[in-house]
């Protein structure tokens, strides 16, 4: 079988030589296409693969038709909001994902993001410690679970709230347990967004949320930029010249906030969150293997369509 790993934001190169391990030794071949530019040079390399390794690449319809001997696409990391189910199911592809893989990654990044902001992006102007500050979790999946863990080894105090998961999880992890949305973003001094793009969330975080936050507040945002509502955020940011926000997931208003809230906003110039050696190499591995094992019984525990 081919495997075509196609990544515009490329895996380190360990990760590739490990990914080329994994599948040749499961005597399948390997093909690469990185850093392409253009929807059609991905549709031309998965003209003849049976099986896809992506990030966060597009994988749409058009995808499917261009590739008649696909069988599994594996979205080498959390999110599939890129991947069409769909278009996958109706094209009978099965779809997985490889949840937890980078979780370490995107965690160790949020708190990075709150020391910035809390040190001011690092301008010298005094800023304040996070420990014995309060940390409020959008939801509580792998990430979440890593950043509550880090950021109590800090001292903070951390709270969640998650409709998919019992308090009683939160509660042995050391977190509290928020009554409400509009709770979590009152209560603390630091708020984390860890829910996924659907057609639930999208636009879901805007005005009556941000302005509830607590004076100096940071939200930080390294789920997807599709769960803000970026205009309702903009007039929040100019009326309220104590919030910050940063953000692993550049908002399409980005360039203007950066002009107008310099000193407020930050934006990785490209998406970070996973991009450790590590993540990489858990994510790109995980992909491989579980492809190998689809191959060899048909297992899909990550099953997703
Ligand atoms: C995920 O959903 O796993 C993260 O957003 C990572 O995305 P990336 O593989 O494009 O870095």
């Amino acid at each position: 079988m081919k495997v075509l790993v196609a990544t515009e934001k490329p895996f380190s190169p360990k990760a590739v030589e490990e990914i080329r391990k994994v599948t040749e030794g499961a005597g399948h071949t390997l093909a690469l296409l990185e850093k392409y530019t253009a929807p059609e040079q991905l549709r031309e390399a998965a003209a003849d693969a049976d099986a896809l390794i992506v990030r966060s690449d597009i994988v749409d319809k058009a995808l499917f038709e261009a590739a008649p001997k696909l069988k599994i696409v594996v979205r080498a990391g959390a999110g599939y909001d890129n991947i069409d189910l769909a278009a996958a199911t109706a094209a009978g592809v099965i779809v997985e994902n490889t949840p937890g893989q980078n979780a370490n990654a995107v965690a160790e990044l949020v708190i990075g993001m709150a020391i910035m902001a809390a040190r001011n992006k690092f301008s010298g102007a005094t800023g304040f410690e996070i420990s014995g500050k309060r940390l409020g979790l959008q939801a509580f999946g792998q990430v979440s679970r890593h950043v509550a863990a880090i950021a109590r080894g800090f001292g903070m105090e951390v709270s969640a709230i998650d409709p998919y998961c019992p308090a009683e999880v939160l509660e042995g992890a050391g977190v509290k347990p928020a009554a409400s949305l509009k709770e979590l973003y009152a209560g603390n001094d630091i708020v984390s967004i860890h829910i996924p793009a659907t057609p639930e969330t999208v636009g879901s975080i805007g005005r009556e949320l941000i302005a509830a936050l607590p004076k100096g507040a940071v939200l930080i945002n390294t789920a997807r930029k599709e769960v803000i509502n970026e205009a309702e955020l903009e007039e929040v940011l100019a009326e309220r010249p104590d919030i910050k926000y940063f953000a692993d997931v550049k908002p399409g208003n980005a360039a203007r906030l950066e002009e107008l809230y310099a000193d407020r906003v930050f934006f990785t110039p490209k998406k970070s969150g996973a991009q450790t050696k590590e993540a990489n190499l858990n994510a790109g591995v995980a992909a491989a293997k579980q492809i190998a094992a689809y191959f060899a019984d048909g297992t899909d525990r990550f099953r997703v369509n």
